[in-house]
């Protein structure tokens, strides 16, 4: 188990710079349309043929939502027209089926997640009829012991729903919060109480699901370290497995709808890292792992198990378990990872429902990754994932000598060991207590498309 991160405020705001979250490396920044459904069909049928083909993970992105929380950077289609969520359902059946054809029917979907948006924007009869199709397409599993999981908004959710999604075989949800404090959520448009959210939590866990994961922000709008701390403690108080603590990421020229929140209430630099600082002490009090970029889980849940056992991944939901999954992302926007490869839909409702209609899988862009390119995905991954390095390992997985590959990015590890953030010895990388927090600073240094320095502006801060 890894020790704590150890908070220190002067490290961070000299490292604190925009950087990749590495959900995916490259980023999707690299995405290019010279891999287009083509290449993604070829490089899906080499899936199948490696001698113990991956299990499948399945992503499908559901983005309507009835109200726009301010803050939102998600890619979400704010309508009450309802009628319109069930066109999009007509499409992703058909987009199901031209993926299905695609890959082996024996093999498992050891995970499947329904991401938003808000996917209980659907009725009951629209999520039965989603599964059915996904069912009667793909091998799920029907023991229970699949990791099948949905992200709810307790706005948009009652305790008949929860049943309903449990008999459907989801058996994780994950919440979205983002603060109690009523002043926050009137600044960001978003009125849920503590009894609403409460009351998901109790029918999920009446309906024994295995994991409830909650979500919150800090940075938002009139925020203040002790408004925080008072979230932070009922939400404990709720004794989530999981907890996403996201950094808000507040770019109006890139997500127009942040414009609603007014600059002069957000929280200050200062203010943000006390904020952070406070999260880890009561998080750790409470006997919650800090897993690395803003996921907490108890130290019995899954995900803090895989991290132990060296079995998690970052994709695009974050921190996840099932590393050895092909991962296929169906609707608007969703990634997939086969292979050696990403490929990435349409964002745009209508042209995404036209390739489908013409029997076209709606990929527009996409990345094939070469040795270098493998290379330097695997020691991110082991980086930001366990917070340290073996070089015998890569060395051996890479044929490569490490040091001597890797001699340009040793010189600016050495500096950042001379700041504390790691330890470098003859085996390997290890993040120290003070460096888990920058974790991504050093990944930085291994992702060889950062160079270009003009792109830098399209990624968030790290805190
Ligand atoms: C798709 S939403 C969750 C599901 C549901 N729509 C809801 O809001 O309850 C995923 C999560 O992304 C996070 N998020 C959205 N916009 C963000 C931003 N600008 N910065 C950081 N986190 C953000 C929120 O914590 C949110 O719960
Ligand atoms: S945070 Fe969730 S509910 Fe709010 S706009 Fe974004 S996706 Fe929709």
């Amino acid at each position: 188990m890894q020790a704590d991160p150890v908070f220190e405020p002067d490290l961070i705001a000299r490292y604190d710079r925009a950087g990749p979250r590495y959900t995916s490396y490259p980023t999707a920044v690299q995405f290019h349309e010279q891999f287009d459904t083509e290449s993604y069909i070829e490089n899906a049928h080499l899936t199948n043929e490696n001698l113990v083909p991956s299990p499948l993970s399945l992503y499908f992105h559901l983005p309507f939502c009835s109200t726009v929380c301010y803050y939102c950077a998600c890619n979400k289609i704010i309508t009450g027209n309802r009628r319109h969520a069930a066109n999009y359902l007509d499409f992703l059946h058909h987009e199901i089926k031209l993926q299905a054809k695609l890959f082996d029917r024996d093999r498992v979907v050891e995970q499947l997640h329904w991401g938003g948006g808000t996917p209980t924007f659907f009725d009951s009869s629209q999520m039965q009829a989603l599964m059915r199709l996904t069912r009667s397409e793909f091998n799920l599993r029907n023991d229970d012991k699949g990791e099948y999981s949905i992200e709810l908004d307790p706005r948009e959710c009652d305790s008949d729903t929860i049943e309903n999604l449990r008999l459907l075989g989801f058996n994780r949800i994950s919440l979205g919060v983002q603060d109690f404090d009523i002043a926050v959520q009137k600044a960001v448009n978003r009125i849920q109480s503590e009894e609403q959210t409460y009351a998901v939590i109790e029918a999920a866990r009446r309906a024994q699901f295995k994991s409830i994961s909650i979500d919150l922000i800090y940075g938002l709008p009139l925020q203040n370290t002790a408004s925080f701390a008072e979230t932070l403690k009922k939400v404990i108080a709720m004794q989530p497995n999981r907890l996403s603590i996201f950094n808000y990421a507040h770019m109006p020229d890139r997500f127009k709808v942040q414009k609603q929140i007014k600059t002069e209430d957000l929280p200050d630099a200062s203010t943000k890292l006390e904020i952070m600082k406070n999260n880890i002490q009561i998080l750790s009090d409470a006997g919650y792992i800090y897993i690395g970029m803003d996921h907490f889980a108890k130290a019995d849940d899954e995900l803090s198990l895989a991290q132990n056992n060296k079995a998690m991944t970052r994709n695009f939901q974050g921190y996840t378990t099932h590393a050895e999954c092909d991962v296929i992302g169906l609707g608007i926007s969703a990634i997939t990872r086969i292979g050696d490869c990403y490929a990435q839909n349409l964002h745009d409702l209508e042209a995404h429902q036209s390739a489908v209609n013409s029997n076209t899988l709606p990929v527009f862009r996409g990345f094939k990754l070469d040795n270098d390119d493998l290379l330097r995905q695997y020691v991110i991954n082991q980086i930001i994932c366990y917070f340290e390095l073996d070089y015998q390992d890569v060395q051996e997985r890479y044929l490569i000598d490490f040091q001597n590959y890797f001699y340009n990015e040793l010189q600016i590890l050495k500096l950042m060991q001379d700041d504390g953030l790691l330890a470098l010895t003859d085996a390997g990388i290890a993040i120290t207590p003070a460096g888990r927090l920058l974790v991504r600073n050093v990944c930085m240094i291994f992702d060889k498309y950062l160079k270009d320095s003009a792109r830098q502006g399209i990624f968030s801060k790290s805190i």
